[in-house]
């Protein structure tokens, strides 16, 4: 396959038990750290959408933040911020979705969006993909079209879960596990 991933994999950080017991958290931040890892990243998301006449970049608040502009910029496209409730200053829409306990929103700015742009949507990270369907519902509502939602990290089976709400998704790598030695 293509070295850049391993890279990118080993560029990203385990914490065992972060935020909480069992959770195995996937810490990009060292892969920001990472100037030719973190340019691996942005280079094969470019390469794979700069053709597909994206004229909107989405990204998902807070983490889809550090990867969504670089890739907007590239491949000449707006960046649309899609946030948690409560923070952006004009009038939204907004989409909510299930958490362990309880439920969290993501709100757009009406207007970023026009009816027939073609939209990308980026987050670092699928885990239960209520997130992105979220995001997925907030495009779709001004008549977006979604061609893709694309992470770094992802589960291999959660493929299968996003064709089912009608949208391809695509990841780069899979969650990491520990570290030899360390348990
Ligand atoms: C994390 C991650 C994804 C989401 C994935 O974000 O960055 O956005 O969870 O989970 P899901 O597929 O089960 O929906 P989180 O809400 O923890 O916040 P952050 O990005 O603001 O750190
Ligand atoms: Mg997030």
């Amino acid at each position: 396959g293509d070295p850049r991933l391993e890279a990118i994999s080993e560029a990203i950080r385990v914490v065992p038990h972060f935020p909480k017991p069992g959770i195995m958290f996937q810490d990009i931040t060292t892969l920001l750290l990472n100037p030719k890892a973190f340019k691996h990243t942005i280079d094969i998301f470019v390469d794979r959408y700069r053709l597909m006449d994206i004229s909107v970049v989405a990204g998902v608040e807070a983490r889809g933040f550090m990867f969504g502009p670089p890739i907007a910029l590239a491949i000449g496209a707006k960046f649309v911020p899609l946030r948690k409730p409560r923070k952006l200053p004009g009038e939204v829409i907004s989409e909510c979705y299930e958490l362990e306990y309880g439920t969290d929103c993501l709100e757009m700015h009406i207007g970023a969006v026009e009816p027939g742009e073609r939209a990308l949507i980026i987050d670092d990270l699928v885990a239960t993909g209520g997130t992105l369907s979220a995001a997925i519902r907030l495009l779709e509502r001004v008549e977006a079209e979604v061609v893709e939602c694309a992470c770094v990290i992802g589960l291999p089976e959660v493929k299968g879960k996003f064709k089912l709400c009608g949208k391809p998704l695509y990841v780069l790598v899979e969650p990491r596990q520990l570290e030899d030695g360390l348990r």
